[in-house]
């Protein structure tokens, strides 16, 4: 079956800049984290892709170490762009990032100039890009100096293998030097990619601030918190879901709590009252603040992401709404 996107492909979706930045990410982007290994099933992940590209997602997010296993995702997003978006290259924004384990030996993981640089080339290898628009740095590195890590990032630029570089999973003191070192360097930071959602709030205590005085976009992942905001356990966990997968060890059964699901349910509540569904309320949520670039969402199936996708028909909040969301999760 030959893919051709539809035309229609941006007349819904909003386009958000990147912190004062030239580019604008889509309000919604799709990461690879699962579901795109070579574990899964290729008419699925590529109907996601399909379906993303189709609602006007421009930007799709990788690491060397997404499978299982191990870089296959990048394989696979590799083989597809190639049978189906071999055309649209320049109406995409790809990344990729190291920071993570990913070979044995002590040149793969973590923050070195050898590890950063040699990783890049394997994950272009993987996908068969010329070049990443966005690479990050995965995880603070507590021992090799940050100096060291920026200028890897700025090295990659001026070799022409990335467009732009963040940084992920920086708290707001790391990533207010790691902006200055870029900034210095002449490489400036474009975005950070932090966890964050109704559940994960630790941006709220100062990276948010950092970021918006600092003009560097926010691009926050797990909106979901994969999949607990959002419809699917309320009534107990479904065989298909990810709590329930042996791929997945980031979330267990155990942790849905019956405080969480209490908590859940509630959301659902407000979210019905609001006409949306929780995951829809869950990304509103996110949307809200204008330091938010874009939302970095999950999918299993093409269906959730239509579902996802309907967010941006109502992302204002009303006071009362507001009140009740904290209450909840106070
Ligand atoms: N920088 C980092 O350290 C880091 C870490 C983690 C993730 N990320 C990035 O963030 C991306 C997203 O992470 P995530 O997958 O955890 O995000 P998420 O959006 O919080 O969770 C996605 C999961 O939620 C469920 N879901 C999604 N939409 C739904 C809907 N409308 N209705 C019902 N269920 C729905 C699906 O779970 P089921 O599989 O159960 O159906 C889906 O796989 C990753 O792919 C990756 O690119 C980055």
């Amino acid at each position: 079956m030959t893919y051709l996107p539809s035309d229609k492909r941006y007349d819904n979706m909003q386009y958000r800049r990147c912190g004062r930045n030239g580019i604008k990410l889509s309000a919604l982007s799709l990461g690879l984290w699962h579901n795109f290994g070579h574990v899964d099933i290729t008419e699925n992940y590529r109907k996601i892709l399909h379906t993303a590209f189709d609602n006007g997602i421009t930007h799709f997010d990788l690491a060397n170490n997404y499978g299982p296993p191990p870089g296959s995702a990048e394989e696979n997003f590799g083989r597809l762009l190639k049978m189906d978006f071999a055309g649209y290259r320049d109406e995409l924004i790809v990344s990729s990032k190291a920071g993570y384990v990913m070979w044995d030996g002590p040149y793969g993981d973590w923050g070195s100039k050898k590890y950063l640089v040699a990783s890049l080339d394997q994950s272009l290898k993987r996908t068969g890009l010329d070049y990443f628009d966005i690479f990050y740095h995965h995880r603070p590195d507590p021992e090799t100096p940050l100096e060291e890590t920026m200028s890897a990032l700025d090295l990659i630029v001026r070799q022409g293998k990335v467009l732009y570089v963040g940084i992920s999973n920086y708290p707001a003191e790391k990533a207010a030097q790691a902006i200055a070192i870029l900034r210095e360097l002449g490489t400036p930071c474009l975005i950070h990619q932090p966890k964050y959602s109704m559940f994960e709030r630790w941006v709220e205590g100062g990276l948010l601030n950092v970021l918006g005085k600092e003009g560097v976009g926010c691009i926050p992942f797990s909106p979901l918190a994969q999949g607990m905001l959002t419809n699917k356990y309320l009534n107990g966990i479904p065989k298909d879901s990810r709590a329930a997968s042996q791929n997945s060890p980031f979330l267990k059964e155990d942790m849905l709590t019956d405080h969480k699901l209490n908590q859940i349910k509630q959301l659902n509540d407000i979210a019905q009252k609001r006409g949306q569904s929780l995951a829809q309320m869950a990304l509103a949520w996110l949307l809200k603040d204008d330091r938010i670039t874009s939302v970095l969402i999950g999918a299993s199936k093409p269906e959730q992401l239509l579902d996802s996708l309907k967010c941006l028909e109502n992302i204002e909040f009303s006071l009362d709404e507001l009140t009740a969301i904290e209450n909840i999760l106070k």
